[in-house]
């Protein structure tokens, strides 16, 4: 019975191999949340959801959500992985705030939220993807130079290009929560 699972939502990788990192550390199983079948939690007593970041959408958390009951007495833990710098305060205050939309107060007090930090490849992005960058690119143009976030001037410095960020000692809190009883 003591054995995780390692769910993930994940759509150019990034999140997937912070959840596969976390698998080797954790002796965990592991699944896409595409996949997911309710019936195998009874299985595991730690149950961890690697949430990729798209604009405010949260299909991980969406699935905290949608099995809870089954969940609510696992240790639960869920794992952001986006752009954004996640040692910016600002930045964490608004990946929280969108998380915030969808986990209930109930969610929220039992899940231990962590966040990492992925990757992008501008020339693979699917074409609803490359649309909203490119938007967003136009947006930050704009903006006067001293209004631009640090975020939004690293993304004028990166545009267009392949970066990752991905980094497997960011983990190293992920697992060290997840091994204390
Ligand atoms: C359209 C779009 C929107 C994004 N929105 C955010 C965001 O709101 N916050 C963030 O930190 N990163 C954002 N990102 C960056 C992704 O979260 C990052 O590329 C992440 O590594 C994707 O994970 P995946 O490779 O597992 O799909 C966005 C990327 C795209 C293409």
């Amino acid at each position: 019975m003591d054995k995780a699972l390692v769910v993930y939502s994940s759509k150019y990788g990034h999140t997937k191999k912070y959840a596969q990192w976390l698998a080797e550390e954790l002796d965990a199983d592991i699944c896409n949340g595409k996949e997911l079948n309710s019936n195998v939690l009874i299985n595991y007593s730690t149950i961890l959801f690697g949430n990729s970041l798209y604009a405010g959408k949260n299909e991980a958390a969406l699935l905290i959500v949608k099995h809870f009951e089954q969940l609510k007495d696992k240790k639960l833990v869920l794992f952001t992985c986006g752009l954004a710098d996640v040692y910016n305060e600002t930045n964490i205050n608004e990946i929280n705030r969108a998380l915030n939309k969808v986990l209930t107060t109930e969610i929220r007090e039992k899940v231990r939220i962590f966040h990492v930090r992925g990757g992008i490849d501008y020339e693979n992005l699917s074409i609803k993807h490359k649309i909203m960058m490119k938007m967003l690119h136009s947006q930050v143009l704009k903006k006067r130079e001293d209004e631009r976030t640090d975020e939004e001037r690293e993304l004028l410095a990166t545009y267009g290009q392949k970066i990752d960020l991905s980094d497997r000692s960011m983990l190293a809190p992920i697992v060290d929560y997840c091994s204390k009883k």
